[in-house]
């Protein structure tokens, strides 16, 4: 029997997409072998690979003034990508909103780049999204859009006239995006859309002409994955295989709009638990700024909290213990998570409640 998985990432997949990976992993399509034991400069292989660029392109409904590349290095090596090839002398603003910002800022300081911290909600451990104001003329302002440990998240962008970069690991695919402030768009793919091993950029196209014109070596080069079409050397095959069978699930499901309904529909039924116990939960977020992904929030009587995790393991829910840097209990709600499993879930909370409470 399969378990609800809570996990933060890598996290739970679409059953329908985990048979479809089971039925064909010996024999891919009558063809008599694997996806995973061929070349990537096959026909087969490339139908996949450009499948996927495709789907992910229309399910955010983007035209060809974007392209999708495919990397590896997990998003943490977009944290060093992103200066190395978009940063241009002049000073590059972020908004600093967890740990996952922390981290992109450090590796551009490392570089050397003129980073500017204009927004941050370092002031009260990260429980809110600070109001953001970027210049006009910086090289590029930055955003984390969802984040994933403290449980907040950007209900819309900031504005920006300078190219907008958003991580979107934690939130990728969960909702239709407003795209005109954008230059480009990433995530680890391993939460809401596929395994670990493959990172997902939109780019827009003026965006690799700065990257074209940077002396860096090839791999860290936008330029040179997008003039190989993210075939440049050996692309993580079999992630980019699960990556379009989740591209396939959510088109087949209605877009990004519904997984977007049920998102919020999932979410509510546990912020709603948290509401109503009278302090016995508590929220780490602040309420305007709430995660549809990941609910981060503490139980009043902190010791109750490794009880709280045992106990719902032993009803078959996993992952449910919060980060180590927060602590307390964190459920991440991803794409793959159904409203039945959320509302087993709340269940669980309600009767924990009111045992302990
Ligand atoms: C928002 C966000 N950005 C970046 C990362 C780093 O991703 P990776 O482990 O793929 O490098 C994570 C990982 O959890 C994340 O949640």
């Amino acid at each position: 029997m399969r378990k609800i998985n809570f996990s933060a990432g890598p996290s739970t997949l679409p059953e329908s997409v985990l048979k479809q990976a089971q039925n064909e992993l010996f024999d891919y399509q009558g063809k008599g072998f694997s996806i995973m034991e061929i070349s990537h400069r096959t026909k087969i292989f490339e139908e996949v690979h450009f499948n996927a660029m495709k789907n992910a392109k229309t399910l955010y409904g983007l035209n060809d003034d974007y392209e999708v590349l495919f990397l590896q290095g997990g998003a943490s090596l977009q944290f060093a990508m992103v200066p190395m090839n978009l940063s241009e002398g002049g000073v590059c603003e972020y908004a600093h909103t967890g740990v996952w910002t922390k981290k992109a800022i450090k590796e551009a300081q490392i570089l050397g780049i003129n980073v500017k911290v204009v927004a941050s909600s370092e002031d009260s451990e990260f429980s809110y999204i600070p109001e953001v104001n970027f210049s006009e003329n910086a090289d590029y302002t930055y955003i984390c859009s969802n984040n994933t440990i403290y449980g907040t998240q950007f209900q819309s962008y900031p504005q920006s006239k300078a190219p907008l970069i958003v991580d979107a690991s934690s939130d990728f695919f969960s909702r239709k995006i407003d795209f005109s402030d954008i230059a480009m768009f990433y995530g680890g793919v391993q939460k809401n859309a596929g395994i670990s091993g493959l990172s997902c950029v939109f780019v827009r196209k003026d965006l690799l002409e700065r990257s074209a014109k940077k002396n860096i070596p090839s791999m860290l080069k936008y330029a040179v994955h997008s003039e190989n079409n993210s075939l440049f050397n050996t692309p993580p095959t079999f992630a980019i295989y699960m990556f379009g069978l989740e591209m396939q699930w959510l088109l087949d499901n209605g877009g990004l709009d519904a997984i977007n309904e049920r998102n919020k529909a999932k979410a509510r039924l546990i912020y709603e638990c948290i509401d109503s116990s009278n302090g016995f939960y508590k929220g780490h977020s602040e309420k305007e700024c709430r995660s549809l992904m990941n609910i981060s929030f503490k139980i009043a009587s902190t010791d109750l909290e490794p009880i709280f995790v045992q106990e719902a393991e032993k009803a078959d829910m996993l992952g449910l213990k919060g980060h180590r840097l927060l602590g307390g209990i964190r459920a991440s709600l991803y794409n793959a998570i159904t409203l039945k499993q959320c509302e087993s879930l709340a269940e669980f909370m309600r009767e924990f409640a009111r045992k302990y409470g």
